[in-house]
């Protein structure tokens, strides 16, 4: 394909920050050399970008403490040895009715096994959610809150820092889906009084697939088990995992290339700036939405206000009349735009949006997009849904 325009950016970034691939090259050019089981150089220098990398996470989600900081492959890991870390047979887990299956189903698995219960919290048609809702929902056996920062179909910012307050008040852990937000809006973990923040490498912070973290607060680190255990390259003497974190939630060998090229995708984030980032997105997005709002063929699912830059991400999910949206989608492909299709692995995203079960073609942006590619997809988009 000579031409396309790649607007699938929520399922992963594509192209990856400036200079990721050259990072992961040059790991390994240099020799790939494993941290903490060696002592020469090569070892020590893995080391220090992995510290490094640490605290870049730290920095930019506001994680109280470096340690706390834990590699993971991604945010389904992430979740996944949250929830399997800290529930116990009786405790109680409060979502969102629209989460993403990397929530979804580790709840519903462990709620199969007869191990928790979940509730889920009711958004509405924009994806919206009252934090009052929450509340409505907590009951003694409440432990965790667990929520996504922004809907992966409908773009819509969920009022995290109000749940995580309520959360605070009523000495209930509070984790947060970062996949959509982060990289785009700021997260403070202290000041969104968040406990357990689940971190994707490979979408708006423009890493590599394959890397990811788990950032705890001081109170979840001190309840979380591991869920995978094995070697550490530290405390080898013991025969079960190490109390002190990173370690005790990083067995086996991490996933070092990746892990260099998401420190060059940190930096590029820094060197850029979220507020620009954030604010080029919401042109691009703005951009889009109006084109579309005057297409009387198509329907917006989530927020369609183009001035409503705040309660966003770059992610717009929408039908086109009388066609099926993988037809739409089909024909997006064929003329160099791509888009995803379908229920995106959220399908209680789609019953609470009225898109079910057919789904939504999904629009999603990426800095390096400009506003001619915005308005050169809006002109393809208007020719399909013009002619068929
Ligand atoms: C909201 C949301 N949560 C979780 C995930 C899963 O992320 P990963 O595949 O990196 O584990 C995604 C990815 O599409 C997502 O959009």
């Amino acid at each position: 394909m000579d031409f396309f325009i790649n607007t699938d950016q929520a399922s992963t970034a594509s192209p990856k920050a400036p200079g990721v691939g050259n990072a992961m090259m040059r790991f390994i050019d240099a020799g790939a050399f494993n941290a903490s089981r060696g002592i020469y150089t090569g070892a020590f220098d893995t080391e220090a970008m992995l510290y490094r990398t640490r605290e870049q996470l730290s920095e930019l989600f506001d994680a109280p403490r470096l340690k706390n900081v834990t590699f993971s492959s991604g945010v389904t890991l992430a979740i996944n040895a949250l929830l399997y870390g800290i529930l116990e047979k009786g405790d109680h887990v409060i979502t969102r009715a629209m989460e993403h299956n990397a929530v979804i189903r580790p709840l519903a698995q462990l709620c199969e096994e007869g191990r928790i219960d979940f509730s889920t919290a009711m958004a509405d048609e924009e994806g919206r959610l009252d934090p009052e809702r929450i509340s409505d929902l907590i009951r003694p056996q409440t432990k965790l809150v667990l929520i996504t920062a922004a809907s992966n179909v409908v773009g819509t910012c969920l009022p995290i820092r109000e749940i995580g307050k309520i959360c605070r008040e009523r000495g209930i852990l509070f984790a947060v889906d970062s996949a959509q937000a982060a990289g785009t809006f700021p997260i403070s973990m202290r000041d969104d009084h968040i406990d357990a923040l689940a971190i994707t490498g490979h979408k708006g912070l423009m890493g590599p697939q394959g890397v990811g973290a788990l950032l705890l607060s001081d109170a979840a680190a001190g309840l979380i088990k591991p869920l995978v255990c094995g070697g550490t390259g530290s405390f080898s003497q013991l025969e079960t995992m190490p109390e002190p974190l990173p370690d005790r939630l990083e067995a086996g060998t991490l996933p070092l290339p990746a892990i260099a090229g998401l420190n060059r995708a940190l930096d590029w984030i820094e060197e850029t700036g979220l507020t620009n980032i954030h604010k080029h997105k919401a042109d691009l997005t703005a951009q889009f939405l109006r084109r579309v709002n005057k297409m009387p063929e198509i329907r917006v699912f989530g927020i369609s206000d183009p001035e409503d830059r705040e309660g966003r991400v770059a992610v717009v999910s929408l039908q086109a009349d009388g066609m099926d949206p993988s037809e739409l989608s089909q024909h997006l492909s064929e003329a160099g735009v791509l888009t995803r299709v379908g229920l995106h692995c959220a399908p209680r995203a789609h019953q609470t949006i009225a898109s079910y079960p057919e789904g939504t073609v999904r629009f999603s942006f990426a800095y390096s997009h400009s506003l001619p590619d915005i308005d050169k997809v809006a002109d393809i988009l208007k020719s399909i849904v013009q002619t068929s």
